[in-house]
């Protein structure tokens, strides 16, 4: 479809379309679907940033399927897909980064300092910043992935259902949202909900880093492959790490760290939740003996 032999009418309806699903700013002439985007290995880096040529001439309609585009033949030398759209490809430096983190005093400073981080391409797309939350004072803290689609409109960690599996989860041990913290290791959604990419990770993390300081919790749990392979290095997984505790260093702060199974994961294989109540249980005991 040719947007220009759109009526004005029909135009308004697509914008309200646009509006009803939740499209709120343009980053690109073309729409693109991301989900399509990552299931295609092998197309021209190059072609996604632009616009393309239309048949008279002039730009190509938005409602281009770009998957179709992507997997012509003829495109020249392939470039491997880094599924980065223009906005995306907007890198801030890290080591900035970590310079505003530690210059933060407290935590509402830190959040402050966050909320219009440049470089995080992550930023423009979530409808807002879903920093930690709980209890600023508490001695155990969780982190978890990424803020999915219900922590993105609510603007608080774990909001959705598998808030609900770790709100069961904690009060089977006695704890509470009130009793402790939670984090993410990014605190923006990822478009579709895909894991963060390394240069997000690396852009956040101070931010996360910080925020365990000022927190300065005993315990900390990492739940899911994501949290566990930043906190606790690229070497490890849940495999390797589960089941006992690692006492480590992030930022100045000396913590024991505990690694488990994401409620995310548990959403899909119920089954592993016997897992994760032997981990519950070591939490407990942890929490008794200190
Ligand atoms: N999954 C996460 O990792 N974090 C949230 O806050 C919600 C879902």
């Amino acid at each position: 479809m040719q947007l220009d032999s759109l009526t004005s009418n029909e135009m308004l309806a697509l914008l309200n379309w646009y509006k009803s699903v939740g499209v709120d700013m343009c980053v690109s002439d073309l729409s693109v679907d991301q989900f399509s985007l990552s299931e295609v290995k092998d197309a021209p880096a190059s072609v996604l940033p632009q616009s393309l040529p239309g048949k008279s001439g002039g730009k190509q309609s938005p409602l281009i399927d770009v998957k179709a585009f992507l997997e012509k033949k003829d495109d020249g030398p392939k470039t491997p897909l880094t599924a980065q759209s223009p906005i995306e490809g907007a890198k801030g430096d890290p080591e900035q980064a970590q310079s505003l983190a530690l210059s933060a005093n407290n935590l509402e400073d830190l959040r402050s300092k966050l909320i219009n981080l440049d470089g995080c391409a992550l930023r423009m797309r979530a409808t807002q910043l879903v920093f930690g939350d709980g209890n600023p004072d508490a001695d155990i803290m969780f982190v978890g992935k990424a803020p999915g689609r219900d922590e993105d409109i609510q603007g608080h960690t774990f909001a959705g259902r598998s808030g609900d599996l770790l709100d069961n989860m904690l009060k089977a041990i006695g704890l509470s949202r009130s009793t402790l913290y939670l984090a993410n290791i990014v605190p923006w959604r990822p478009p579709g909900d895909r894991n963060p990419a390394p240069h997000e990770i690396a852009m956040c993390l101070p931010f996360l880093k910080r925020q365990i300081e000022f927190v300065a919790p005993k315990i900390l749990v990492c739940l899911g492959e994501v949290a566990t392979r930043t906190l606790l290095g690229e070497d490890t997984n849940l495999i390797n790490t589960r089941g006992k505790w690692h006492e480590t260093k992030i930022g100045t702060h000396d913590l024991q760290v505990l690694t488990s199974l994401h409620p995310d994961f548990l959403l899909k294989q119920p089954a592993q939740k016997r897992q994760v109540w032997l981990d519950l249980q070591m939490i407990k005991r942890e929490i008794e003996a200190s």
